[in-house]
């Protein structure tokens, strides 16, 4: 079992995300990475990496959003409600365990379903020196885990996230969780994407990293030879639906964990 330590949530709290190494079971990614393949076209082939590079062509792009192909992102979405793939990510013993330090033991809401496998097909151009920018997601949770199922090296499409930016983007909406942006989400969106220090979370199959739901990030392009294979999955609190509309609060960790809300920064 991997858990969180002190330090662990000091990270999270301060740089509102937090990467833990070697953390899934070998064996459902090895499965998961198997199941890929099912939605792939048949021009692009497990075996033979050549065929691996993106953009997708017009006849190989698909608007159905189980199976979403488009440029270079492919989202997979399709078997994030089979059990394997539950089990794989959100109900991992250590992963939900760290879920439970960070929320509170008991608060979860019953993972049912991750989000899927979400790829990004490595680039036939260069990719630029900084990622174009940022973004806060839209839909209420309290934070993301992404889960990398194979590897995943610098610059190659790794979950990229701007440090303590959770911090600021807190504050840019009238409420905690739904997306009603203030006018200075665009303003921070802007100073914080273009000029800040962004982390290029990189990592080896297992490594999972944790993120605050206001935290600014993107997938980055891809310059690697492999594509990028990475599972997703929200954590929520079961008081969700009671908290989400609330304004943001004078303290950001008021609804978390003790451990969480007690640790200094
Ligand atoms: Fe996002």
């Amino acid at each position: 079992m991997v858990i969180l330590s002190e330090d662990d949530i000091r990270h999270f709290k301060r740089e509102g995300y937090l990467i833990k190494r070697g953390v899934l079971d070998p064996d459902l990614m090895a499965r998961a990475r198997a199941r890929l393949w099912d939605g792939a076209p048949p021009s692009r082939k497990r075996d033979d990496p050549e065929t691996w590079v993106g953009p997708f062509t017009p006849e190989e792009e698909n608007r159905d959003g189980s199976n979403a192909r488009r440029g270079y992102r492919w989202n997979f979405r399709e078997p994030g409600g089979e059990d394997f793939m539950v089990r794989l990510l959100a109900k991992d013993p250590s992963v939900y365990g760290m879920a439970e330090q960070l929320l509170g033991k008991g608060k979860l809401i019953e993972p049912e379903r991750i989000r899927g496998i979400y790829c990004t097909m490595p680039y036939d151009v260069e990719i630029p020196e900084r990622p174009p920018g940022c973004h806060v997601d839209a839909h209420p949770f309290h934070f993301g885990v992404v889960g990398y199922i194979d590897f995943v090296p610098p610059g190659g499409g790794g979950f990229t996230v701007w440090p303590k930016s959770h911090r600021s983007f807190y504050y840019d909406f009238y409420s905690q969780h739904k997306i009603e942006p203030t006018g200075q989400y665009d303003t921070d969106r802007e100073t914080i994407g273009k000029e800040w220090a962004f982390a290029d979370c990189h990592g080896a199959p297992g490594d999972i990293v944790f993120w605050h739901h206001r935290i600014g990030h993107t997938a980055s392009p891809n310059g690697s030879r492999q594509i990028r294979q990475a599972v997703l999955y929200d954590f929520r609190k079961k008081d969700l639906v009671r908290t989400m509309e609330e304004p943001p609060c004078e303290d950001m960790w008021r609804d978390w964990s003790d451990a969480v809300r007690e640790m200094e920064e």
